[in-house]
């Protein structure tokens, strides 16, 4: 169960590779994290976090294959985890992709690809985890949207309308454990740019930052029960203006 400043003792993190994923856990391997369930598609780099893990004192590191379009697999994976693990007190979803921009060149496989991996997957495994967190009567889902979801534009809009679906989709969810009083809550992480392998040979954003700053404030979120997490926080104000820009000048915007 997480303790009075919300520090997990159990993790699952679905996409157990992704670099903000293992500097938030690296934070949490420092408190009071003993037991952490990487789900992902690479094997190897999974076996390569874990271990980073297990040398940070993580006693309990194993890991599974998840793929976030196989939604299937979803209900029975998050069953079989929470079986595993006895209690999950923190589920943190950091599976996404970029993908390519531009209308003219995407094909409407990729399209579908790129909404099913950033939006539809993570929804389908978030309701199963849900399900498995309400039983055990507490937990956390801890879920990366971004602040390209605050506002599409045209640069990607791909990745950011599906990132607008999955954050819709938090909200929607997050209203409803709020409602059911299951003891359950749910933490929308919306940062800007990050340096990873995510961003990585792109020209920054303003307000570009890294890993590190986006785990402290991830970990700053838990301890304090947020709903959103928006980092810079500079960013947060600025999304409010972003949403008050005429649609005109807003397509002008460069890219
Ligand atoms: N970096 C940024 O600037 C930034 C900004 C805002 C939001 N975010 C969000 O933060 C989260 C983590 O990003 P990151 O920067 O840590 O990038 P990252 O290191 O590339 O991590 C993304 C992870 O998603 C996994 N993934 C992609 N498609 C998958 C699928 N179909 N099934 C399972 N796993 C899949 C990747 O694994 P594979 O190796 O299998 O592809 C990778 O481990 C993402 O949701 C991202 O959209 C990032």
């Amino acid at each position: 169960m997480n303790d009075t400043t919300g520090m997990p003792a159990s993790a699952v993190v679905l996409g157990g590779d992704s670099e903000l994923a293992a500097a938030v856990l690296a934070k949490l391997a420092k408190r009071r994290l003993e037991r952490v369930v990487l789900a992902g598609r690479n094997e190897e780099a999974l076996a390569r976090r874990g271990a980073e893990l297990s040398a940070l004192g993580v006693k309990d590191v194993r890991t599974v294959h998840f793929d976030a379009t196989d939604h299937e697999r979803h209900d029975g994976l998050a069953s079989e985890l929470a079986s595993e693990l006895g209690d999950i007190d923190l589920v943190l979803v950091a599976t996404g992709a970029l993908g390519r921009t531009g209308s003219d060149e995407l094909t409407g496989a990729e399209v579908a690809r790129s909404i099913d991996t950033n939006f539809t997957g993570p929804a389908a495994a978030l309701v199963g985890f849900a399900r498995v967190l309400r039983r055990q009567g507490h937990g956390t889902l801890a879920v990366f949207s971004s602040v390209a979801a605050v506002r599409v534009r045209r640069a990607n809009f791909v990745y950011g309308s599906a990132k607008a679906g999955l954050d819709g989709f938090c909200q929607g969810l997050q209203d409803e454990l709020a409602h059911a009083r299951a003891g359950v809550r749910l933490m929308i992480i919306r940062p800007g740019f990050v340096h990873t392998k995510m961003t990585a040979g792109m020209a920054p954003q303003p307000f570009a930052t890294e890993a590190d700053v986006v785990a402290d404030a991830v970990v700053r979120g838990l301890e304090t029960s947020a709903e959103l997490v928006v980092v810079p926080a500079a960013l947060g104000p600025l999304s409010v203006l972003m949403r008050l820009v005429p649609r005109a000048l807003w397509r002008r915007l460069p890219s």
